[in-house]
């Protein structure tokens, strides 16, 4: 009897470390302590047979024997449960390479807005925000557009109820700034723009633009020129030429175009540059009299520049992209050129 019960714990021991699945060891568990048939309890019913003085020493063995068998079927099937939990799904093949994340960058509309606004912040101009959505008032009137002036009709806006328009451009931005303290003033504001132009390769309904003003005493057309030549350097590179050319608009006078060398073909001449060997890049000029007026600054004592210009057309000319749709459609084969 002796004998048997340890033969039962050796081949319980090893049977139970060979099980590989949960109901298998279920089954075992059954086969080896099950209540009416197992090998044990089959045993144990025997124990009638064995002299009256060995019983308890046997009865003793006997319960060590299920105690120790009743422990490596509860390790055994935690270390079951553990590694099914581990193990892959049926179906999944574990060789294949793991899946990419595809990792977002940022637009390159946004990083040339960065780019512009950093290089404006390190010569000392400060960002400011105004609203998309503006009035008559600063988008018009105080920047000195007279009621009928057909140069409305170039900045028409998207009109809203009660007179609200889509600003037309970041000049409005100028006036909130100047109305809210008192000179110097030295800023840039960049931000989106809209026009009810139509969507093609050189005109987008919704665009960006970066606007700069400075008001102080003694600004001049020199200082402004300066500026602008520094940033074009540090924006396009150190070969870069710059020009002011003549030009109109209601708020500044005088009013020039920054044309800068074509950086497509060097100045040269090309298609870019309509043979010309220029571009022009943007909208400048002396801070307008009357809008210093309108935002009660004393024009005979404060001079400023102000110039403004599309952020979409500065990326375009720097990385030589011939349609501004590709900014709006966010194809990834486009937005994967600019990580
Ligand atoms: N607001 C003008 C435009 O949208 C640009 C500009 C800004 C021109 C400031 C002169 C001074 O075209």
């Amino acid at each position: 009897m002796e004998a048997e019960l340890e033969k039962l714990l050796t081949e319980a021991r090893a049977e139970i470390a060979r099980a590989v699945g949960v109901p298998e060891l279920a089954a075992l568990r059954i086969r080896l302590l099950g209540r009416k048939e197992g090998s044990l309890t089959l045993l144990m019913r025997r124990l009638g047979e064995v002299a009256a003085e060995d019983r308890p020493r046997i009865g003793q063995l006997a319960n060590r024997v299920k105690n120790e068998i009743s422990t490596l079927f509860e390790q055994r099937e935690q270390a079951l449960g553990e590694s099914a939990a581990r193990a892959p799904a049926p179906g999944i093949d574990v060789t294949l390479p793991g899946r990419e994340r595809a990792q977002g960058t940022k637009h390159l509309i946004t990083r040339t807005l960065d780019e512009i606004v950093d290089i404006f912040v390190r010569m000392g101009f400060r960002e400011e925000l105004g609203p998309d959505i503006e009035d008559d008032w600063h988008n018009f009137t105080a920047l000195n557009f007279k009621p009928d002036h057909p140069a409305r009709d170039a900045w028409a806006g998207f009109y809203l109820e009660h007179g609200w328009l889509l600003r037309s451009h970041t000049s409005p931005v100028q006036i909130r700034v100047m109305e809210s303290r008192p000179p110097p003033v030295r800023i840039v504001a960049p931000g989106r723009c809209y026009r009810p132009d139509p969507f093609d390769a050189s005109h987008s309904p919704v665009f960006h633009q970066v606007e700069g003003l400075y008001v102080d005493e003694g600004v001049s057309m020199a200082h402004l020129k300066g500026t602008l030549d520094a940033f074009c350097r540090e924006f396009f590179g150190p070969g870069i030429k710059t020009r002011l050319q003549p030009s109109y608009f209601p708020f500044t006078e005088p009013s020039a175009e920054l044309a800068a060398s074509c950086v497509i073909c060097g100045g040269t001449g090309c298609s870019t540059c309509k043979n010309t060997g220029w571009v022009e890049l943007l909208g400048c000029g002396m801070v307008h009299p009357n809008v210093l007026r309108n935002v009660g600054y004393d024009p005979d004592r404060y001079t400023g520049y102000a110039f403004g210009f599309g952020v979409e057309r500065f990326a375009m000319i720097k990385h030589r992209i011939d349609d501004i749709r590709v900014f709006f459609e966010n194809d990834i084969r486009f937005l994967r050129q600019f990580p």
